[in-house]
């Protein structure tokens, strides 16, 4: 198990890349705390975790707000421990050029997908600090390499995300902490249900060299690998899982 007796973290737990990681973590013995806007996500997938065998706990939090961001680091330690592990998950992907989207849009966006990161890391790091050594990971998105048309929001928080990453990597490195960012290409989960099936056909046509889909799944695997200690030695990195879009400007 290459997960056991750790306490994991993971946000936007209840449904696509976030779901698919508890099932991961919690077959390697992690325990869990599932987190979603939605309390009803969170508490079936918690139940699920349990019909597997395994434990976890659901926390209904908005990742976006700093009261919420302490109370899902409270309750961890509280009912299952000092967390090892956070996956800093949680995302919406609202599209729109800047002269299309009103400052509250650009708010939210920026709130949910960077600002959480920074919210959670830094309720969470003390912990880590104190039990010796912690790791952090942190969905960004390959949007976040390249911008993307009509994503300008998404594509700044995802960059964001990137950076933040290596910042935390690097300051602290010291006390054990690993910090890395996954991005991925187009998977196909409930953020992309807006995404008529031709145009997504289209856009993977053209720009995925790679046929096929990227599931929830593999993501997930590559941040179980991130969180175990096969990784011990990896900090600061971009894992980029995309069927190959990043190789060149063209597929
Ligand atoms: N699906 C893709 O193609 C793709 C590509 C690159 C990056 N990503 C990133 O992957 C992450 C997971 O997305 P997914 O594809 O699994 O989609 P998803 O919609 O299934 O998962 C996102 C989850 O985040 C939760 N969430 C949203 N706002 C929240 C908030 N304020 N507080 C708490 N929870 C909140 C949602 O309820 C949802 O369960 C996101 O950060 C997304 O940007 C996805």
């Amino acid at each position: 198990m290459k997960l056991r007796d750790k306490v994991a973290i993971v946000t936007g737990g209840g449904s696509g890349i976030g779901a698919a990681s508890c099932h991961a973590f919690a077959r390697e013995g992690a325990a869990l705390a599932v987190v979603n806007r939605s309390a009803t996500k969170a508490e079936a997938l918690a139940r699920a975790i349990e019909a597997e065998g395994g434990r976890a706990i659901a926390i209904s939090a908005d990742v976006s707000r700093n009261a919420d961001a302490q109370r899902i680091i409270d309750r961890t330690v509280a009912e299952l421990g000092p967390p090892d592990i956070l996956f800093n998950n949680a995302g919406i992907s609202p599209a729109g050029r800047i002269t299309d989207i009103s400052e509250a849009d650009w708010d939210e966006c920026l709130n949910i997908d960077l600002k959480s990161v920074f919210l959670a890391a830094r309720c969470a790091i003390p912990h880590m600090i104190a039990a010796g050594g912690g790791v952090i990971i942190n969905t960004a998105g390959t949007f976040g390499i390249r911008a993307a048309k009509n994503k300008a929001a998404y594509s700044v928080a995802k960059a964001g995300v990137i950076n933040l990453s290596r910042s935390i990597a690097l300051d602290y490195a010291r006390e054990n902490i690993r910090c890395n960012a996954i991005c991925p290409g187009y998977v196909d989960t409930a953020l992309n249900e807006g995404f008529p099936a031709a145009a997504r056909n289209a856009f993977l046509e053209r720009y995925q060299p790679l046929r096929g889909l990227i599931g929830a799944g593999e993501v997930a695997e590559m941040a179980l690998y991130l969180a175990s200690d096969a990784a011990k030695m990896i900090t600061g990195q971009v894992f980029v899982l995309d069927g190959g879009q990043q190789a060149g400007l063209y597929a």
